[in-house]
């Protein structure tokens, strides 16, 4: 079994994808041991709860530089992978060395184009409609000391159409992001990512 903990900030769809995903028997080599919020009252948690998750809040008010350190302590040793799923704290290299390419983190966007700082929720969708690309997408990568910068294990593209606001350009992109995430969560938990460099090789079975 691969034991993972997702962190999250905010609403937690991509939380819960992977809770029905599990319970629906498509990712039955993985099981979810820890959901941590860095934000207080997160609707993720509610979702964690109501699927008997173990949840813990360490908020980013109160936790500040030590969050990564806390989040090391209570890991380390008792899950496999951590998975990103809008966790919006920055994870620092502690963390990052201990759990190297086994952090994972879900971007709305087809990376390189639309990411690194300040790229994050709906601006995300704001630059590529700026910028007038005819397609976007969502990349689940691994996570390293930059930003939005790990070896890339999949993504998946949508059509941007020249009358689309923002938000719809999100809800198109986060259809996605929900089949992304669990498909790289099963490559992962089969054994079938390998990571040389920045470049991951998926092999076919
Ligand atoms: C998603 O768009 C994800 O790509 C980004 O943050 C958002 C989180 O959405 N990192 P949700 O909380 O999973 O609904």
């Amino acid at each position: 079994m691969l034991k993972i903990a997702v962190l999250v900030s905010g609403g937690g769809s991509n939380l819960q994808t992977i809770i029905d995903r599990v319970s629906d028997g498509y990712l039955d080599k993985v099981s979810i041991e820890y959901v941590i919020s860095d934000t207080k009252g997160a609707y993720a948690l509610e979702r964690a709860k109501k699927a008997g998750i173990r949840t813990l809040t360490y908020d980013k008010k109160e936790y500040g530089d030590s969050l990564s350190g806390k989040i090391l302590e209570t890991l380390k040793g008792n899950v496999d992978v951590i998975v990103l799923a809008g966790f919006f704290s920055i994870i620092k290299k502690e963390l990052i060395d201990e759990f190297r390419n086994r952090i994972i983190n879900i971007h709305p966007s087809l990376i390189p184009s639309f990411c690194g700082k300040g790229a994050y929720g709906i601006h995300v969708h704001e630059k590529a409609i700026e910028y007038g690309v005819k397609i976007s997408g969502c990349t689940v990568h691994f996570v390293d000391e930059g930003t939005d910068t790990g070896a890339i294990i999949l993504q998946k593209s949508v059509p941007v159409y020249g009358e689309d606001t923002p938000k719809q350009l999100q809800e198109r992109i986060l259809v996605e992001e929900h089949k992304a995430l669990p498909e790289a969560l099963k490559l992962i938990s089969e054994g079938k990512v390998r990571v040389e460099g920045r470049k991951t090789y998926i092999s076919a079975q």
